[in-house]
């Protein structure tokens, strides 16, 4: 254990600063030994830390080199020029770095750092639905694993996912793997959606219901949601986006009450950041897999350069063209708008898709 000398104090204290509305003063003396440490490795090593909005505020203010969503994550990990990055987000987002920077060591600090999304389906799952629409392209969110991602045309985040959809051109479009986010694409569109089951563990937790008693409870609030929640919570909110379009949201109107519909941290982030002007009502889910990246594991996974991302090259070649696609598209903003439009929308699963009969690539 680093111990918290005056010169780690003096060292960190500017850090501190960014932080002290949301991070109790009592509890600096046992992050800034780690913080110092991690800030150190960096320069030693020449590596960076790429965090993802929902990393907690002593991660995302005081160790980070870049924050954002998955877009801009992912942008960042193609241009930088370290040498080493460490994710600290989950691994589909380490999975993605990897791909786009093949020659860099890519680190995520914890192997627990799953998601549900990306644990609902497979590349087997994409044959079988590729064999049950043959023709149509597959758009793949980027929480999924480089296996999926190697079996689809092209991916997209939630900051891109109607303009991606729209730009391939086609009246039909198949779009993996979240059902929520892919209705409320479908909702913006003219493009047939089909979807699979997948869900946010997070996002599928908020209510309509619940928003309208928030509502009632806190006259004046503006309610942002991220589209990984239902179309019903959508319908209730007064803006919806990719993580860094709720947070732009909020540094650009400054609501004098606002909800993020998503995770914990990313409230506690942006408060840090804009202090007392904007009431913050919390409502928020944690994710348990972002919870899984602290200080300490950052820490050990520079030291020891630990836990390498690697992907096998026949998947890492397939996979990095649907991603490269995308970021070249260069497209951007296209935003959730405020209107009731629900389509319908086929939602396929395992069962449905495994009936085809198994088939070989
Ligand atoms: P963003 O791309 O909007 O940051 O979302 C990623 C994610 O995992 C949300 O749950
Ligand atoms: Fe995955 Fe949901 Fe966690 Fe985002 S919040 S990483 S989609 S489980």
């Amino acid at each position: 254990m680093i111990k918290y000398t005056s010169e780690i104090a003096k060292a960190t204290d500017p850090l501190f600063e960014k932080v002290k509305n949301v991070i109790p003063s009592v509890e600096w003396p046992t992050m800034a030994p780690l913080v110092h440490r991690i800030n150190e490795l960096k320069a030693e090593k020449n590596a960076v830390v790429l965090a993802h909005n929902y990393q907690t505020p002593d991660i995302y203010h005081c160790v980070a080199d870049f924050v954002g969503d998955s877009l801009q994550l992912a942008i960042q990990a193609q241009k930088t020029e370290a040498d080493i990055i460490v994710q600290a987000g989950v691994h589909f987002m380490a999975e993605t770095s990897k791909l786009l920077s093949p020659d860099k060591t890519v680190l995520i600090p914890s192997l627990d750092a799953g998601c549900s999304l990306a644990a609902s389906i497979t590349g087997q799952d994409v044959r079988q639905l590729k064999k049950k629409y043959p023709g149509v392209p597959v758009v793949t969110y980027v929480n999924t694993s480089a296996d999926v991602k190697a079996e689809s045309d092209i991916c997209c985040t939630s900051a891109n996912a109607i303009a991606v959809v729209e730009a391939l051109g086609n009246d039909r479009v198949i779009l993996l793997p979240d059902e929520y986010l892919s209705k409320n694409v479908a909702a913006q569109t003219e493009v047939e959606i089909i979807a699979w089951q997948g869900r946010c563990e997070v996002h599928e937790r908020f209510t309509a219901e619940e928003l309208r008693d928030y509502r009632e409870s806190s006259p004046g609030v503006s309610i942002l949601a991220h589209p990984e929640c239902s179309p019903e919570v959508l319908e209730e909110a007064d803006f919806a986006g990719s993580t860094s379009a709720l947070i732009r949201y909020v540094n650009v109107n400054r609501p004098q009450k606002v909800m993020m519909v998503t995770e914990c941290s990313m409230s506690d982030n942006v408060s840090a950041e804009i202090g007392e002007e904007v009431e913050f009502i919390r409502p928020c889910n944690l994710c348990p897999h972002m919870k899984t990246i602290s200080l300490q594991n950052i820490v050990e996974s520079l030291e020891l350069i630990r836990h390498e991302v690697t992907i096998p090259e026949e998947i890492a070649a397939r996979g990095r063209q649907a991603v490269k696609r995308m970021v070249d598209l260069e497209v951007e903003g296209k935003g959730f708008e405020k209107r009731s439009n629900q389509r319908d929308v086929i939602v396929e699963d395992r069962a449905s898709v495994s009936s085809l009969g198994t088939l070989s690539r």
